[in-house]
């Protein structure tokens, strides 16, 4: 009885899971949908504490250190997402992503040691195989996930600098084959060594994982992440087959297929194959000699917020590009005022959106939902890329890589062949940040020297308040 009850919460939990990801994908509805999830989450997790009955009618043991367990966590995990700061989420993300890859990673590990050391009693032969196939891929996908994640935190945070050796792809490769053939020795071959083998494949995996992510950087890391996401959900999709349960397998599966999409997304914006970013053959550690400000022809042209003021007051049209430096100033709602006081003036005011601006996916639209900007004047960087020849200002505020035209003109640059936000088609360029220091990808901007651009140098909180108190004053 107490069984079927669980798959019966199990199933509400799936659903809730379902349901919640659908509200994700609106930023209106996303903070629904999060606590929808959360709340399925937390069924699914008491469930199988209360619920759960082994073929031999006993209950969940140890329940003492399943809710210390279970509480410690929470804290910790209530405290750091109630701290951190709005543009460390990301590093947050690729940490608890980690932590979700190490789960498989011991899962695997408990129940290899249950098959190795207290017999397999409790399975049939045939399904030992199987058994050990989802045990060996949860081990490598896991591991790979924990380590990569981790490599990823500390580059996101800014501790670990991209590192790439020469034949870094055939390693990677080598590694991985070695990997698939050591996994596939334990799983199939029998062998004696199986135990030896297993954390042999382990230590390797963790390597694999290391050496993946260290060599990617510049521009590269969002498509990464969104990998390392998807395998942190095949990788407990494989505890929910080693388990036969349904709610794991959903959550993983759909961790997995969202994360594969995410990636792909991710892969299309940043113009990358897929399989140069399983090789870590791209971005950063490059060696190319891409352009340096000596090289560009023009010089760097300075405004002052009531000249800028001016162009923008009387112009038709305006773009706002926002970027990274927009949510490290916390200028998402100056910019909103911004918006709304030119809109007064008859001025026809869009954002444009770059698939990868900022540090996360969607970055920029929570950014600016939080200060109620409306969603249709955000617009995706297809979309609005040929309405910048129409435009009359572009108004650039922290962000810069999207904004980088070397990504169309000079091969030697880490971020060739990147899409970018096209804003050199405007007839007024306005960038603000603070200095010409480079972006993420550790790049000069040749944008900041052409003709039509001017630099408005500040914090873009206080460059943007400026900006209207002078527009304000126009009257
Ligand atoms: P970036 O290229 O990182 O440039 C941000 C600029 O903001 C910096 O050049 C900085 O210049 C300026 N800035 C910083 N603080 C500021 C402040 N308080 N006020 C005004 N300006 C400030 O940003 P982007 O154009 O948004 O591009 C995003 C980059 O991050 C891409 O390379 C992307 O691949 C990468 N990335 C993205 C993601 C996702 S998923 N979105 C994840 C990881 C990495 P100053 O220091 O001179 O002010």
């Amino acid at each position: 009885m107490q069984e079927h009850i669980l798959q019966i919460v199990y199933l509400i939990a799936s659903i809730t899971f379902i349901v919640g990801l659908k509200f994700l994908g609106n930023p209106a509805t996303a903070r629904r949908g999060n606590l929808i999830a959360a709340f399925g989450m937390g069924m699914a997790i008491f469930g199988t504490i209360f619920l759960f009955t082994t073929k031999e009618g006993n209950h969940l043991g140890n329940l003492g250190f399943i809710f210390v367990a279970l509480i410690i966590g929470t804290i910790i995990g209530w405290m750091v997402a109630k701290k951190v700061k709005m543009t460390a989420m990301p590093e947050m993300v690729s940490l608890f992503n980690g932590m979700g890859g190490a789960c498989a990673m011991l899962i695997s590990v408990i129940e290899f040691q249950h098959l190795a050391h207290m017999g397999n009693s409790s399975l049939a032969p045939e399904n030992i195989t199987g058994h050990m196939l989802a045990i060996m891929l949860g081990l490598i996908i896991g591991s790979v996930s924990f380590a990569g994640s981790m490599v990823a935190w500390g580059k996101l945070s800014g501790n670990v600098k991209d590192k790439s050796f020469g034949k870094q792809q055939f390693i990677n490769i080598g590694l991985l084959l070695v990997i698939l053939v050591l996994g596939y020795m334990v799983v199939f071959g029998g062998s004696a060594n199986a135990v030896t083998l297993f954390y042999f494949v382990l230590a390797l995996s963790l390597l694999y994982g290391v050496l993946f992510v260290l060599p990617i950087g510049g521009a590269d890391m969002p498509v990464v992440i969104s990998l390392l996401n998807s395998f942190t959900g095949v990788a407990a999709a494989c505890g929910g087959f080693l388990y036969d349960n349904k709610v794991m397998m959903v959550g993983g599966i759909l961790v997995g297929s969202a994360g594969t999409l995410l990636t792909i997304v991710m892969c299309k914006a940043m113009n990358r194959s897929l399989i140069n970013v399983l090789i870590g053959n791209f971005g950063g550690g490059s060696t190319n000699a891409a352009a340096t400000s000596e090289n560009f022809a023009g010089s760097v042209k300075e405004i002052n917020a009531s000249d800028a003021a001016i162009l923008m007051r009387y112009a038709k049209k305006v773009i706002i590009v926002p970027g990274y430096g927009l949510a490290v100033a916390q200028a998402q709602h100056v910019v909103h005022d911004l918006e709304l006081l030119l809109e007064a003036e008859g001025v026809e005011v869009k954002y444009a959106i770059h698939p990868v601006a900022g540090r996360m996916p969607g970055h920029m639209n929570v950014l600016l939902a939080e200060s109620n900007v409306s969603y249709d004047k955000l617009v995706e960087m297809d979309e609005i890329n040929p309405e910048f020849k129409s435009t009359d200002v572009v108004l650039v505020v922290g962000a810069n890589d999207v904004v980088n035209p070397a990504a169309k003109s000079d091969p030697n640059s880490p971020i060739f062949g990147m899409p970018i936000l096209e804003v050199e088609e405007a007839t007024n360029v306005i960038v603000n940040k603070r200095s010409m220091k480079a972006g993420y990808a550790g790049i000069e901007n040749e944008l900041f020297y052409k003709p039509k651009t001017s630099m408005l140098f500040g914090d873009a909180k206080k460059a943007l308040t400026q900006l209207v108190a002078e527009i304000k004053a126009l009257g």
